[in-house]
């Protein structure tokens, strides 16, 4: 597969003091959901908005689409669709209009300009709502307007600066079933930041978790979550039984073993591998199970032990000034 995003040692330093990006290097096959988590004030929209051109490279270099993005800006924003964390979709505009307006600034006219744009308001179901006003639009509904304005131009890449921010749980997964179309029907690379972990685990390909300017750790999210020690199975055994951990230590693949009376802390790294062994184990020596259950260790863990914070502590993100000229700077061409 071929790398479509790679960055070397790109750093941000904000006028001349503040490092919000410090030499992080990573690369995003073709293809692939790239999911860049980390705390507020990490240097995730920094990223993003360095990747997009938006934000001059203070040092090291980065490449999008095959085009370098400090030589060839132009190039990489052909390529590349963005739906930034601020809402830019005019109010007093219909979504259509919306549509057709982006479409002018990417210079795709007339009936093509229509064509594309009912194809993708269908495509986000919001066909009805084409012609009434964004004012009158939920904030879903705004958020699939806006996901939508960014592909007008087919991009090979899109950037989606936290997508699915504020939106109720419903919602929120609609949004993630339509990012995940994109990217398995058109084949769309995605390069996304977001907060919700859970949905970052099922939907991501690849994650990277970035703190303080730099990456922590990267990885499948199966591979992070490996990290953190695997699973825990937790067994009851009758009362009165012997102590069993040693015999629960000398099972291969266990990790770590507590005990509280007649309840056991297993720590293996794949529960399917070991489980097998430990329940073999039992029965021969005659024991009885009373109760059996594991935990699959969750992104959110990893998260905890690589930034110091639990993502379910933070608040929501305060607003990013400066997205709210994409389409100021896009209309002008710079
Ligand atoms: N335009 C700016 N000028 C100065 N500092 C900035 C600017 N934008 C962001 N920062 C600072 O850079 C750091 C990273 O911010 P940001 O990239 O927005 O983080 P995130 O998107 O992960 O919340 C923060 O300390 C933030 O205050
Ligand atoms: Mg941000």
């Amino acid at each position: 597969m071929s790398r479509i995003i790679e960055a070397e040692g790109l750093t941000k330093v904000y006028n001349g003091k503040v490092k919000a990006v410090d030499h992080i290097s990573f690369s995003v096959d073709e293809g692939e959901v790239f999911g860049f988590l980390g705390p507020n004030g990490a240097g995730k929209t920094t990223t993003i908005k360095m990747l997009n051109t938006l934000a001059r490279i203070t040092e090291g270099r980065a490449s999008v689409a095959g085009h370098d993005v400090s030589r060839s800006p132009g190039a990489v924003r052909d390529s590349i669709g963005v739906v930034p964390q601020e809402l830019t979709a005019d109010d007093e505009l219909s979504g259509l209009e919306n549509m057709i307006l982006m479409a002018r600034l990417h210079h795709i006219d007339g009936g093509a300009a229509r064509r594309k744009s009912s194809e993708l308001l269908s495509l986000v179901e919001l066909d009805d709502a084409a012609r009434r006003k964004v004012r009158t639009y939920s904030g879903g509904m705004r958020r699939r307007l806006q996901l939508v304005m960014g592909l007008l131009h087919e991009p090979k890449v899109l950037f989606l600066d936290e997508p699915t921010l504020g939106l109720d749980v419903q919602t929120r997964s609609k949004m993630w079933e339509y990012i995940k179309g994109l990217n398995k029907d058109r084949g769309l690379t995605v390069f996304m930041t977001t907060h919700y972990l859970e949905e970052a685990d099922s939907l991501c390909d690849q994650i990277a978790i970035i703190d303080h300017g730099t990456i922590k750790i990267s990885g499948s999210p199966a591979q992070l979550k490996e990290t953190v020690g695997g699973d825990i199975v937790t067994l009851t055994l009758s009362d009165g039984a012997e102590d069993l951990t040693n015999f629960f230590e000398g099972i291969e693949g266990v990790k770590e073993v507590t005990r509280t009376d007649s309840v056991y802390r297993i720590k293996l790294p794949k529960t399917e591998k070991a489980l097998p062994a430990i329940v073999e184990g039992l029965v021969r020596k005659q024991l009885q199970i009373k109760e059996i259950s594991f935990t699959k260790p969750t992104l959110d863990q990893v998260f905890l032990e690589v930034t110091g914070k639990s993502m379910r502590d933070e608040e929501a993100p305060q607003s990013d000034s400066g997205w709210e000229n994409i389409r100021m700077q896009r209309a002008s061409g710079n």
